[in-house]
């Protein structure tokens, strides 16, 4: 399959552009570079600069690159800067998106792969969360990606395209070998940010809450791999075959963390120490937020090969370690 990767020189982008090569699909990346890291795509695969808002182009990359599938992975992701700034994660996340939908039909392509979030189901789910569970989310950022799963339900329903929508809990992780890996800026989120600390470009880092109603009152996470997540994605191209077909899935390993426990675990892979403070609680953070995966691994036969937080967190390690400073140092 000629597989368009639109966000693909971004964090969970660039490692779906590996793994579709792995699967012996040909990855053709569509970024704007906006948060991209044109260093992370690999020689050889086709790159277009471009921005989705430009419709003209991106019909003419869909053609002429004779695409099968488009996977969307370009959003801006902060929380924070979602509800002080939201017309900008509107803009960015759904308006584009329709572009996106909409050059498609131009150009005859019908099939499409979602990057959403667990954070669409919002605070009042229990985990570990469902597909079933409704469409919740309580921050702007939140909203786009529910936004946006309506818009594809409608879309499915209307105009005979497919559609899979991932949720994503905290993607983690980089690829095997250390050449590509996270770099997000700014940086917001836990692992990297204890690796951080653990190399000594930070004194220390934040515990965010400490009494909550979790075994040692931090906060649970389901950190998943960024393959085990690129491998599901691909796990789901032969349902598109299918036209008209809305699938969902939520995709996590089922094993929660704590906060406590990554700082535990970046200590002992790293061998160094990861000093915190306790601070209050950080805006729109739930106790616990874990997958219930069990519909990916029955209709996708997805089972995450990094079923151990210490898995994870080597791999990112390896990353920051050989690039301390990103991809500045690739
Ligand atoms: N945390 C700290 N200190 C830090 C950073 C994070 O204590 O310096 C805590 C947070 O409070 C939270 C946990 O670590 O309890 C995980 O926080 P992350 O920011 O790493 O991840 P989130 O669960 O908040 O975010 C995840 C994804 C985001 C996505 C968000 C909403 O990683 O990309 O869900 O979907 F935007």
């Amino acid at each position: 399959m000629n597989v368009l990767v639109v966000g693909g020189a971004g964090y969970i982008g660039s490692h779906c552009v590996r793994q579709l090569q792995v699967a012996g699909h040909t990855p053709i990346v569509l970024d704007n570079l906006v948060k991209g890291h044109k260093e992370s795509i690999p020689a050889g695969v086709s790159f277009h600069e471009v921005d989705l808002a430009d419709s003209p182009k991106v019909i003419e990359i869909l053609k002429s690159e004779d695409i099968d599938i488009v996977m969307h992975f370009a959003a801006f992701i902060e929380v924070g800067e979602s509800m002080q700034d939201p017309l900008k994660h509107y803009e960015n996340n759904v308006a584009k998106t329709i572009s996106l939908l909409k050059s498609m039909r131009e150009a005859g392509v019908n099939k499409f792969v979602f990057s959403s979030s667990c954070t669409v189901l919002g605070e009042e789910a229990e985990p570990p969360f469902n597909e079933t569970m409704p469409l919740r989310p309580i921050s702007a950022y939140g909203q786009t990606k529910a936004d946006v799963e309506v818009i594809l339900d409608y879309c499915t329903k209307a105009y005979g395209m497919s559609a899979a929508i991932f949720r994503y809990f905290n993607a983690s992780g980089a690829a095997e070998g250390g050449i590509i890996g996270e770099d997000h800026s700014p940086e917001t989120h836990l692992i990297p940010i204890a690796i951080q600390v653990a190399l000594g470009q930070r004194e220390k880092m934040m515990v965010f809450g400490n009494d909550y109603p979790t075994p040692d009152g931090t906060c649970l996470r389901d950190y998943v791999h960024v393959d085990d997540l690129s491998r599901a994605h691909i796990a789901a191209f032969p349902l598109l075959e299918e036209k008209g077909r809305l699938l969902t899935y939520n995709l996590g390993t089922g094993t929660p963390a704590s906060v406590l426990e990554i700082i535990k675990t970046v200590e002992e892979v790293s061998g160094r120490p990861v000093p915190y403070d306790l601070a209050p609680k950080r805006a729109g953070d739930v106790p616990s937020a874990y997958a219930d995966s069990a519909k990916a691994k029955s209709e996708l036969g997805w089972t995450p090969q990094y079923g151990t937080i210490r898995s994870i967190i080597e791999t990112a390690w390896a990353w920051h370690q050989s690039h301390p400073r990103g991809y500045e140092d690739a």
